[in-house]
């Protein structure tokens, strides 16, 4: 039985997808290394130091851990200062209807990022209070594909793997989401993803299925000593 969704922020919720790639564009720019929106496709869902080796694989010059560092403060500072004029119209398409109907159907509602940012965002686009979990980068040792963010979300939710919807944009989220036994909506970038269990191209597309997804939980899962 489907008894929690657990949502990354990133891309699903809100749109600071667009903003983590504006602010990587211009840390590439700076080090005159060419980076498109492929390369920051194999940023979503890792950590900013793993997005930054992304950006730097590119260039030839050999960077030393205090670069890293100071090149990863950079992208934060100018990233951050973008949220500064983030607000409620920064959630995206079919979010809002999507939360109030798992409200209804009382699902745990639960985000689990990889983005240390996350608290934050989630304040600014008024969606902290409809949260009942928030598992964020500030949080976990590793970041997607590994499974811990949506385990710990789990975990805090007090429901098991088989009960948890996890809903993703990044392929590392997909992967993630398998490995913590768990069944995955694929949206956005992930959309096409094969390793998905349902895939749209954002919540509002998935709005008129959500009976079927309901009932993908009862096909596959049934409880301890049920039939
Ligand atoms: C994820 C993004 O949600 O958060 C990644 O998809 C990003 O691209 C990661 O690198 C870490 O974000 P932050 O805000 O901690 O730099
Ligand atoms: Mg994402």
């Amino acid at each position: 039985m489907l008894k929690c969704v657990i949502f990354d922020l990133d891309g699903v919720l809100v749109s600071t997808d667009e903003l983590h790639y504006r602010a990587w564009k211009a840390i590439a720019a700076k080090l005159g290394v060419p980076f498109d929106r492929s390369d920051n496709m194999r940023q979503r869902g890792v950590s900013r130091m793993e997005s930054l080796e992304v950006v730097l694989e590119k260039s030839s010059h050999t960077f030393t851990e205090q670069e890293k560092q100071a090149l990863a403060q950079e992208k934060n500072e100018r990233y951050r200062s973008m949220l500064s004029g983030l607000g409620p119209d920064a959630v995206l398409e079919g979010v809002c209807d999507t939360l109030a109907m798992l409200e209804r159907r009382g699902i745990v509602l639960a985000v689990g990022s990889s983005s240390r940012n996350a608290p934050e965002i989630l304040e600014r686009t008024k969606l902290a209070d409809r949260m009942d979990v928030v598992v964020s980068g500030l949080d976990i040792t590793h970041s997607k594909p590994h499974p811990e963010v949506f385990c710990k979300a789990g975990q805090r939710a007090g429901v098991l793997p088989r009960e948890c919807l996890v809903v993703e944009d990044a392929a590392t989220g997909v992967q993630a989401g398998k490995a913590a036994g768990m069944k995955v909506l694929a949206v956005g970038a992930a959309k096409d993803n094969a390793q998905a269990d349902f895939r749209f191209a954002d919540l509002s597309e998935a709005q008129s299925s959500w009976n079927g997804i309901f009932a993908a939980f009862e096909d596959s899962c049934p409880e301890p000593g049920a039939g």
